[in-house]
């Protein structure tokens, strides 16, 4: 199995100073299936017929993101003719609470570009949809909002691209791949973001891209060796020579994980200028890994890119840490599922320092039923963190709080994960379900079999975080 170091990416957690992790892969299958718990709405009354002006302010917030052109929903709601010819499938997956997919408990945490919608809307949707989607006064609808052009945080320093286009079979199977990006700036710098921009946005379901930074004289040529690999799941050790990864001198060259990231409707984390970033040196790679193309109908090739946005020396280094599967912390009991069972899995670990936690990822694979993580402080009150009432694979965000919560040395996180292995769950892969475990080191990340993970990211706290507007950081 092929380790890493990683530097400075646990620093509180006094078990873990100088922490490896496993180069892995999320392997993420998106299936199709409907939600359908149906919300309360006894309880609101509209009294006035509503026109579609009171209508697009809804859809144009909560779905038109997603649903437009290049973007992964597959229908688009830009004007009135796309929402009323949709109308019927726009009443059931929001009276379902199908869409927009939001999957934390908006009644325990809030986040940042919370997606859900109230009582009063979802009435507003339907009595509409009923009274047969009228337009109204069309000088009073408000016109579409208008999106970025390639890129969501403005025009990047530099562009890096795919070396060569990757081939995506329209044989209406997944495909994944791991992709090497070169990259060879001027000089040793820091970046603040690296933005993924799918080509076909409605093919990329899961991008996770580590930054590999190699220091002077380590490497001399990245451009050579191949540029992508579809992932067999077998030995990386060897794919890794045929990329031309390592440093010439055969070991491995330092790796951040998680510096690029995508997933259907994601919109990367910004806080504030000064807060994370990475250092960058002249001669580096990101390397996706692992990159989930959906199925496909026809041939195509892929020539996605990632923006690259430069920035100063971090003042506030951001560090995540990830308790459970391949984390700092013990899962209990042992993560085996058995078959035709619901199991609930605790881990937990100790802050050794005060911290302020910026952004939280709940991550489980397709028998995930419930995830729920929250911290105990030591006079014993509780700071609620995320709930995911109904797991669903298809919509892992990373979630970031409008505040940074404060959170003292001594507090205890704790996160509970429930896994349902019965024939009920409709996304079990097993059928009659088998013995699922977190099989070993690499191959564990097979979405067939598990993982339950819970990632977070933070600063050390400093006076005055606790007021931190993040929700305000784009700009600045
Ligand atoms: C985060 C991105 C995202 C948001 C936000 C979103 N959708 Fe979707 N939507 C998708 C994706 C992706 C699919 C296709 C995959 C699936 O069905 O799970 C989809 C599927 C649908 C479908 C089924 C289309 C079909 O013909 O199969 C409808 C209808 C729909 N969305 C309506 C909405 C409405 C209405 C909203 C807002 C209230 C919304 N969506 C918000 C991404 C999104």
């Amino acid at each position: 199995m092929f380790r890493s170091n990683v530097r400075a990416k646990f620093f509180v957690f006094g078990c873990l100073k100088k922490a490896t992790i496993t180069l892995f892969s999320y392997v993420l299958l998106f299936l199709y299936a409907c939600n359908t718990d149906s919300n309360n709405l006894s309880q609101t009354t509209i009294n006035f017929n509503p026109t579609f002006e009171d209508i697009a302010p809804i859809i144009y917030k909560n779905c038109t993101p997603c649903h437009r052109a290049g973007e992964s929903g597959p229908i688009e709601f830009m004007t009135y003719d796309d929402v009323k010819k949709n109308v019927n499938k726009i009443k059931f997956v929001t009276q379902s609470g199908y869409m927009p997919p939001w999957p934390a408990d908006d009644s325990y945490t809030h986040f940042i570009g919370e997606r859900k919608l109230s009582k009063e809307e979802l009435q507003l949707i339907k009595v509409w949809a009923e009274n047969g989607a009228p337009k109204g006064d069309e000088s009073k609808i408000p016109s579409p909002p208008v999106f970025y052009a390639g890129s969501f945080l403005g025009k990047p320093d530099t562009v890096i691209k795919f070396k060569n286009p990757v081939p995506i079979k329209g044989n209406g199977a997944d495909h994944f791949y791991v992709i090497k990006l070169p990259m060879e700036l001027i000089k040793d710098t820091f970046v603040r973001y690296f933005e993924f921009v799918p080509n076909h946005r409605k093919l990329a379901h899961h991008i996770n891209g580590h930054l590999i930074s190699y220091d002077p004289g380590k490497k001399k040529d990245i451009q050579t060796g191949l540029t992508h690999s579809l992932d067999q799941f077998k030995d990386y050790k060897v794919l890794y020579s045929q990329m031309n990864i390592l440093n010439d001198d055969g070991s491995f060259p330092v790796l951040t994980p998680n510096t690029v990231y995508y997933l259907p409707g994601y919109t990367p984390p910004v806080y504030p200028q000064g807060i994370g970033g990475y250092k960058t040196n002249k001669t580096s790679a990101i390397l996706l890994k692992n990159i989930h193309y959906g199925p496909s109908n026809q041939d195509v090739l892929d020539s996605s890119f990632i923006n690259v946005f430069y920035g100063p020396k971090p003042k506030r280094p951001i560090f995540e840490t990830q308790l459970g599967t391949f984390g700092i912390s013990k899962i209990e009991p042992e993560l085996i599922l058995q078959p035709n069972k619901i199991q609930t899995f605790h881990t937990q670990a100790t802050l050794n320092g005060d911290i302020s936690l910026l952004s939280v990822n709940p991550h489980m694979h397709l028998l995930g039923k419930s995830f729920w993580a929250f911290a105990v402080q030591q006079n014993g009150d509780t700071i609620p963190l995320i709930k995911i009432n109904k797991w669903d694979f298809r919509w892992q965000y990373y979630y970031t709080y409008e505040h940074p919560i404060i959170i003292k040395a001594g507090t205890v996180i704790h996160a509970y994960g429930t896994f349902d292995n019965t024939d009920k769950n409709p996304f079990n892969p097993n059928h009659p379900p088998k013995v699922v475990t977190q099989g070993e080191g690499v191959r564990s990340m097979q979405t067939t079999e598990e993982m339950f993970q819970f990632i977070f990211s933070y600063l050390a706290y400093q006076t005055g975080d606790e007021k931190m507007d993040l929700s305000k950081s784009k700009d600045n």
